[in-house]
């Protein structure tokens, strides 16, 4: 299965597009000529940036929607399709992350993080398979995390959830290939994006603030492995040796998470 590089005459579905990432794709996708429908649940936010692409002379869609309803996902599906005729991209970049150690974190927030950051990918490709499927020709780009392969202490629930979604794509990108979609699962390490607040950036060590990328940056990198037909790729791509440092050396490989993670949590004992 081939990638995609010319997105003109093309339809994508870019969801969390009201911020950081997402909206950085949507804008991305739409300078090189696609139509967006851009999800999220802040319709005003949509709006804002709808008007803004509409401006630069692409067509968006803006449809608030949360991604853990089924119901509101497969009606936004519809949506796209009667209003933009078809649907060739999904782009699932919807997804929140909160810094909380496990035995602070209530069960109802666990649960909550893994309906919008893994179901809300289910509902997502279930939605807009039958179009890609009828078409026979699709690309998927699910966006995981670094969290998604390394578990990340502070980070449990967010790990676990981005876990399912690098398995889900990694399984998804068998079993859709001979239908002509092509699955791609993203790995972010560091995007400076809204998801970094101040409370966040309070837990995280202070020389991860240096290693931030710019989200246009990460989406030129991201469309590049798109244009390839690369089944994943860490974004910034060095990111990936820490995988390899992982295998071979699995007990530097925690002595240095532990060191850099723990020390800067005053809760962590408490
Ligand atoms: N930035 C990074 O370094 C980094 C690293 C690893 C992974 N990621 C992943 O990248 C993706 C984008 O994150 P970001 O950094 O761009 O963060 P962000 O700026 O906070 O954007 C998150 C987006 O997800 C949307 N969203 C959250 N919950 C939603 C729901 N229930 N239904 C629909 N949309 C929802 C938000 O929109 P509304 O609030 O308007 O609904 C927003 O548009 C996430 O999946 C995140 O886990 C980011």
């Amino acid at each position: 299965m081939s990638g995609v590089r010319d997105f003109h005459d093309r339809v994508a579905v870019v969801t969390g597009a009201s911020s950081g990432i997402g909206a950085g794709l949507a804008r991305a996708l739409a300078g090189r000529g696609a139509r967006v429908a851009l999800v999220a649940r802040r319709a005003d936010r949509l709006e804002e940036l709808a008007r803004e692409i509409e401006r630069a002379g692409s067509r968006a869609l803006p449809i608030a929607c949360d991604v853990a309803d089924e119901a509101a996902v497969q009606a936004a599906a519809r949506r796209v399709i009667d209003e933009l005729g078809r649907i060739d991209v999904l782009v699932n970049a919807a997804g929140h992350n909160r810094h909380v150690l496990f035995k602070d974190h209530p069960t109802s927030e666990i649960e909550r993080t893994m309906r919008v950051n893994y179901l809300g990918v289910v509902h997502w490709i279930k939605a807009t398979l039958p179009a890609l499927r009828s078409q026979g020709r699709g690309w998927i780009v699910n966006v995981s995390s670094l969290a998604g392969k390394l578990g990340q202490p502070d980070e449990a629930a967010y790990s676990a959830s981005k876990f399912a979604v690098t398995g889900l794509s990694e399984a998804l990108s068998y079993e859709l290939e001979p239908l002509g979609i092509h699955v791609m699962c993203v790995y972010p390490a560091l995007v400076r994006t809204e998801m970094f607040d101040a409370e966040t950036l309070a837990r995280m060590p202070a020389r991860s603030k240096d290693s931030f990328i710019e989200v246009d940056e990460f989406c030129e990198t991201v469309l590049a492995a798109l244009g390839r037909g690369a089944y994943e790729v860490t974004v910034p791509r060095p990111f990936a040796f820490v995988y390899l440092i992982r295998l071979l050396f699995p007990r530097m490989m925690r002595k240095q998470t532990a060191k850099i993670r723990l020390s800067v949590l005053p809760d962590l004992t408490r």
